[in-house]
């Protein structure tokens, strides 16, 4: 009988003492291989406290350099090393530098959307679980620079009423989800809640009930009284969704919204990526040790995980 792709796939993983982590966003197969299937915090947890020495990561490079940040010791695998996140590359370090210049009181909060070199030049990293935690935690005193996605930042400054100086950066898929289709979602399903992600922009967080990430979105759809869920993120969440509440019908914003960077990982790359221990991600000194203080004062504050999911009319 021919090995199937997973069982070569397992027992390469036996023989490497590996684990394989996927985002919410990976294709429905390589969630259902992944040992764990979770947002970027939950995926930067698992990471730092792996018990295994190879980490393949199913997700884009800025994910794969935060598991190796946090655990230098292992190997970190990229099946396919050009899944890249495009916010990622819309800042970078000088650009930072040169905010920190201009606002010479304020700290630096990256989004963990940025390149290892922006998070070494960054105070705090966060992910949009724990943005808003994130920027309570600062000084009230301080103004708080924050890169690279400024509907995110926007966002924050909105939930926590602090002065946030943010970046142009943006997440080109989430901009799909635009507030004319929710607009006419609402219409055709009026007793539906709507779930949107903290990238979207303004217009279309204002018509959401609720703001949180890919995992927050998990957490409400299992004990949200609604029977119709309208969601405003990238399709693979959907995969899960439907999964874990199976009693629930969720409608997809906008077939549009599709990361193409993370619909790169297939099986047949996972099973490459054992095979030949490849691609290494690797983020050599000193900006690994920079890059990890901004993740591990990150961890330090969210450690207890995410708060519950917020409705955007929460008061800031
Ligand atoms: P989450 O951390 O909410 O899963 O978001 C990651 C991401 O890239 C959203 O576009
Ligand atoms: Fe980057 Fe957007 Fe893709 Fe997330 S969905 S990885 S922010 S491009």
């Amino acid at each position: 009988m021919k090995t199937s792709l997973t069982d070569r796939i397992e027992a390469l993983k036996r023989t490497h003492n590996a684990v394989i982590l996927a985002h919410n966003y990976q294709v429905d197969e390589v969630q259902d291989l992944a040992d764990y299937t979770g947002d970027s915090l939950e995926l930067a947890r698992q990471a730092a406290r792996t018990d295994a020495d190879v980490i393949v990561f199913c997700g884009v490079y800025f994910m794969a350099e935060t598991a190796y940040i946090l655990n230098p010791g292992k190997t970190v695998l990229l099946p396919d090393r050009s899944a890249g996140c495009p916010m990622a590359r819309m800042i970078d370090a000088g650009t930072v530098e040169n905010l920190r210049r201009e606002h010479p009181d304020a700290a630096v909060v990256c989004y963990v959307n940025s390149t290892a070199a922006v998070k070494a030049a960054s105070d705090y990293c966060c992910t949009s679980s724990n943005a808003v935690q994130i920027v309570e935690s600062i000084d009230p005193h301080r103004p708080v620079i924050f890169v690279p996605d400024r509907h995110l930042g926007r966002w924050v400054a909105e939930q926590t009423g602090r002065r946030i100086i943010t970046h142009r950066g943006f997440c080109p898929t989430h901009m799909r989800i635009t507030p004319e289709v929710l607009a006419s979602l609402r219409a055709q399903h009026p007793d539906a809640e709507i779930m949107v992600h903290p990238e979207c922009s303004q217009d279309t967080v204002a018509l959401a009930d609720v703001v949180t990430s890919t995992s927050g979105m998990l957490r409400h759809a299992r004990t949200s009284t609604a029977s119709t869920i309208i969601v405003g993120t990238e399709l693979g969440l959907l995969h899960r969704l439907r999964r874990e509440s199976p009693d629930k019908t969720f409608v997809p914003a906008t077939s549009a919204a599709v990361c193409p960077n993370m619909k790169k990982t297939t099986l047949e790359k996972v099973l490459w990526s054992l095979e030949e221990m490849q691609s290494r991600v690797v983020v050599p000194e000193p900006v690994c040790g920079k890059a990890r203080r901004a993740l591990d004062r990150m961890l330090e504050v969210a450690g207890a995980g995410e708060r519950p999911a917020q409705a955007h009319s929460m008061a800031p």
